[in-house]
């Protein structure tokens, strides 16, 4: 196929983004069990730079070797059928081409580009799933933390579409609270908020059934305070990166629930996957769902799309165009 081999971005010292840099690589070789993709667009995370801080990358839920091809999330082309797939590769997605295992690829219906693909791919089965694990009662308050990002969004689009009747949103304070309530959230509380008395605030006279944090730290904490009796807090992320205390002790009286969700242990249920899937991307050709315009850089670029991860109240998924620098 290609004799030069394909474009890469790729980490050779555990550090920040500055540690990654454009290089050329040949063409993986796909195993037994895997595809070669050849990639349109990959999704870029903020934790693809504490992955490359620590070498604890969560899209594969390995402690990565250097050197280190980031890059968990990708849109493409089966290079054996043509089809249009999107792919949980775990890593290596910031290149060309992209070796995946064939059960993580997910056909995506015609007329349905790479970037709309991937704006709904790993954020709208996180949020799917992430409803199955507790479903509160219709009149519960549902509490959403890091209301603003693509599973956040994601998350209050799906509860109203299920007739939640209380949506707590916790928001970035530079996104606007009318864009909130369109989403679906019922109250919009910011995170700079004293979070616990603001919660039970909002919630008024429902009780908190279901928090869904995302950010871990002073938000889990409040978010266990709050829940009612039987009350459920998922945690499945931890965006502020400050460790949170929970004492088991303090969940008995209320009969409370913690528990924690991440996509990789779920995606061994194929038809619940691929009817998540093909459910959002309908929604998305529909025009249902109106994903925010991606960012979209080079893999020359691959520091700047690192550090756009990290801007606060982005709206709108970053991604990387490999072929975009090709002469
Ligand atoms: N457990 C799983 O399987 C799973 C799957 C997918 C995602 N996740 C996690 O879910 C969270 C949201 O993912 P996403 O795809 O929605 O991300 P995203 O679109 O990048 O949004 C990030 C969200 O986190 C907030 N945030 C708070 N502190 C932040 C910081 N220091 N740096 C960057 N963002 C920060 C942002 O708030 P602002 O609006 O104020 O910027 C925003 O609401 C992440 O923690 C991610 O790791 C977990």
């Amino acid at each position: 196929m290609d004799v030069d081999g394909m474009a890469v971005a790729m980490q050779t010292a555990r550090g920040g983004r500055e540690t990654l840099a454009p290089a050329r690589l040949p063409l993986p070789e796909p195993g037994p069990d895997q595809i070669l993709v050849r990639v349109h667009r990959a999704a870029v995370n903020f934790t693809d730079e504490r992955a490359c801080r620590t070498g604890l990358n969560h899209l594969s839920g390995r402690v990565e070797d250097l050197p280190f091809l980031p890059g968990g999330e990708i849109a493409g082309t089966r290079v054996d059928t043509g089809e249009a797939v999107v792919a949980l590769s775990g890593s290596g997605g910031f290149a060309q081409y992209a070796a995946v295992a064939e059960s993580a690829a997910h056909p995506v219906p015609a007329g349905l580009d790479a970037e709309s693909a991937l704006s709904v791919f790993v954020p709208g089965l996180t949020a799917g799933l992430l409803l199955e694990v507790a479903e509160p009662d219709k009149g519960d308050a549902v509490v959403v933390s890091g209301a603003t990002g693509a599973v956040g969004t994601l998350l209050l689009r799906l509860l109203a579409a299920r007739g939640q009747r209380h949506v707590v949103a916790v928001a970035s304070p530079t996104v606007s609270e009318q864009r909130l309530r369109a989403l679906g959230a019922t109250a919009v509380l910011r995170f700079d908020d004293d979070l616990e008395p603001a919660l039970r605030q909002a919630a008024g006279d429902a009780p908190i059934g279901l928090v869904l944090d995302s950010m871990g730290g002073p938000a889990l904490e409040a978010g266990v305070a709050v829940l009612g009796r039987h009350g459920t807090l998922v945690s499945y992320g931890s965006s502020s990166d400050v460790p949170a205390t929970v004492t088991p002790r303090a969940l008995i009286p209320g009969s409370r629930t913690v528990t924690g969700f991440w996509l990789l242990d779920h995606l061994d249920r194929r038809e619940r996957v691929s009817g998540i899937l093909t459910d959002l991307f309908r929604d998305v050709l529909a025009g249902e769902i109106r994903p925010d315009r991606p960012q979209v850089f080079g893999l020359p670029e691959v520091q700047t799309a690192l550090a756009a991860t990290a801007e606060r109240g982005r709206t709108g998924r970053v991604l990387i165009d490999p072929w975009r620098d090709e002469t």
